[in-house]
């Protein structure tokens, strides 16, 4: 069952969680001497763009309104030392600002580097989890959390994280270089402080749910694209566009709402850091001038009030970063959540190499449920020997795809054990066990790149004889070698130049090349024609023999020669045997056959 609809949002305003940053600092930690590199280099820089000030300051009191005249500099002098302390100002901006650059550089490849490690990560756990989490989600929705998610965290790790540090250590220093000035005046600058802290956890929250409305829109906007991008052809044979357009036209309608109340937080956050910090350097001159009249130099109180307007740039990037950072984190929450999806099909602790398989198959008492109380099959039991040839066949829906999928473990039983030659195939690898299997999907997909490729997918150092053969073996190689460019035809993503049949002979000996212990083949030969199929028959047979081999075919005259035929339905196999010792029987398979027969 779809768990996450494309108009179904995923998880409604989940906590702010600080361990998904700390999460996503042990990431960073494996590039901690860049990142100390980078943070000694921030801190270097801040310390020498903030003596600025101080020169400024000491020209004011010193060589242009000397505070203290009895040792005040000779008048002759006193341009040559404003000149000098001018020169000492640009230094001190040309150095901070070659300092900037270089980390700014060097944060950058870092925050790449992270986002490589998270996307590697993700998409190795991506390829683990099983079919049933790609059975109950909107593949766009998985496209999304990869995609945009990623991108977004990106841009947190380039600009926002180094940024954020950045900013913090410039609080820092400024603070202290306001102390170092006037401890008085500093305090005047601090006042402002509480009502700052106030105004952003209000402005805070709101933003951060905001945020999280904003990406479940996207999801569900992507979700629907990726959906009608894959259903185009139904849809314009269904003439549905107009009513599609609308659907996506709501969905396109509801991110954007979300996203104008998001931004209409973050617009928030400037204006009122801005108040703040004029009232804050008003008060500097009043206290400064009035409150504290001869006490300080007019040139502390003009350095006060340029470290006071440098003191709220950093809190004003910071709570701009906090836009950066809350997007990043609920990104991150849906990132982490997805590297921790179980892997509900995996190894098992102790698992074992499966040793090379001989063929022999056993199905003890097997109970199998796709969705927890709707059990598919009911203590199943059978036993295949080696070489042995087994048709699986019975109505639509009757879990005859089931059977086979459990075969390779692509699912947990409910109840039951599966055996392979000795081995229970839940207590070995299962890159052993597949690595051995060659399964034929009833949906045979074709990947973007050469029909080469294609079929060499399950074996990539497959020579071009093995290829060849295989085509052969199929009867698809005279159509592959009339193509102008033969094996090395480009075909796209699902083969979409391709027909059904010609996909299913690809497919098929694609299954072939990678020579399989048990051969699966489910409806293998459903879209070729009737010559075709009886070619390939002879094929089959060649390759079957000695190999154990499951097909299932509603064409039945398909599976006529099988050593064995099973009729699947009411949850198991209610008839075995020949085509012979069925027919004989005149039970569900008779009526089937003599069906299509007519
Ligand atoms: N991923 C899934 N999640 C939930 N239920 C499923 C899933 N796949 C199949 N089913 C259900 O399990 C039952 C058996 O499906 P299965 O695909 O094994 O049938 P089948 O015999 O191969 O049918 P067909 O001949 O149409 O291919 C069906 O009722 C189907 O609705
Ligand atoms: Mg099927």
């Amino acid at each position: 069952m779809a768990r996450n609809k494309f108009d179904v949002d995923e998880v409604l305003e989940t906590p702010f969680d600080i361990r998904h940053l700390k999460r996503s600092l042990v990431y960073a930690a494996k590039y901690k001497k860049r990142i100390a590199i980078s943070l000694i280099l921030s801190a270097l820089g801040s310390v020498i763009g903030l003596l600025s000030p101080l020169i400024v300051q000491n020209a004011i009191d010193n060589y242009m309104i000397p505070v203290d005249q009895a040792s005040a500099v000779a008048p002759n002098d006193r341009v040559k030392y404003i000149i000098l302390s001018g020169v000492a100002v640009l230094a001190c901006i040309i150095v901070s600002v070659i300092f900037a650059k270089i980390r700014s550089v060097m944060m950058t490849k870092v925050g790449q580097d992270i986002v490589y490690d998270i996307r590697k990560d993700l998409f190795e756990h991506m390829q683990r989890l099983s079919f049933e989490y790609y059975d109950s989600r909107p593949h766009g929705k998985i496209l999304t959390r990869i995609i945009n998610y990623i991108n977004a965290i990106s841009d947190l790790m380039t600009n926002g994280l180094i940024n954020f540090i950045l900013e913090i250590i410039n609080l820092v220093f400024i603070t202290i270089f306001m102390f170092f000035v006037n401890w008085q005046l500093a305090l005047v600058t601090m006042a402002g402080l509480p009502v700052y802290a106030f105004i952003m956890l209000v402005i805070k929250n709101g933003q951060r749910k905001a945020w999280q409305q904003v990406s479940n829109k996207s999801s569900n906007l992507n979700a629907y694209l990726h959906e009608s991008i894959v259903g185009v052809k139904i849809s314009q044979m269904f003439t549905r566009e107009e009513e599609n357009a609308e659907i996506n036209d709501k969905l396109a309608k509801k991110y954007k709402k979300s996203w104008m109340k998001a931004v209409s937080y973050s617009n928030l956050v400037w204006p009122s850091t801005d108040v703040v910090s004029i009232i804050v350097r008003a008060f500097i001159f009043v206290v400064g001038l009035i409150g504290m009249r001869g006490m300080v130099s007019f040139g502390t109180i003009i350095a006060m009030t340029d470290y006071s307007a440098r003191f709220w740039q950093p809190l004003m990037n910071l709570s701009n970063l906090m836009n950066t950072f809350i997007n990043a984190v609920a990104n991150l929450e849906r990132i982490f959540e997805m590297m921790d999806e179980p892997v509900t099909v995996d190894d098992a602790p102790d698992a074992v190499e499966m040793p090379e398989i001989h063929g022999d198959v056993h199905f003890k008492d097997v109970t199998f449920a796709y969705e927890p109380g709707i059990n598919i099959l009911e203590h199943l039991s059978f036993d295949v020997k080696a070489g042995e040839s087994v048709a699986l066949v019975g109505p639509t829906g009757a879990g005859k795809t089931t059977i086979v999928n459990l075969l390779s473990r692509f699912y947990n039983l409910s109840g039951g054990e599966v055996r392979i030659d000795d081995s229970d195939i839940s207590k070995v690898t299962l890159h052993s066990l597949r690595s051995q299997m060659g399964i034929m999907l009833q949906d045979s997909f074709i990947f973007s790149g050469t029909i080469r490729d294609n079929i060499a997918y399950g074996k990539l150092d497959a020579t071009d004889e093995e290829i060849r053969t295989a085509c052969s073996i199929v009867g698809i190689d005279n159509y592959i070698e009339s193509l102008p460019d033969g094996y090395n035809t480009v075909v796209n993503e699902r083969g979409s130049g391709l027909s059904q049949g010609q996909k299913q002979l690809i497919a098929f000996a694609r299954t072939i090349v990678s020579d399989p212990k048990i051969l699966v083949l489910d409806e293998a030969t459903s879209s070729i024609d009737a010559m075709t199929e009886r070619y390939l028959q002879h094929g089959l047979d060649h390759l079957m023999r000695g190999r154990t081999s499951f097909i299932i075919a509603h064409r039945l005259s398909t599976i006529r020669s099988c050593d064995r035929i099973m009729y699947v339905s009411n949850k198991g196999i209610t008839e075995a045997g020949t085509h012979d010792e069925l027919m004989a029987k005149k039970g569900d398979y008779y009526k089937l056959y003599t069906a299509q027969s007519v």
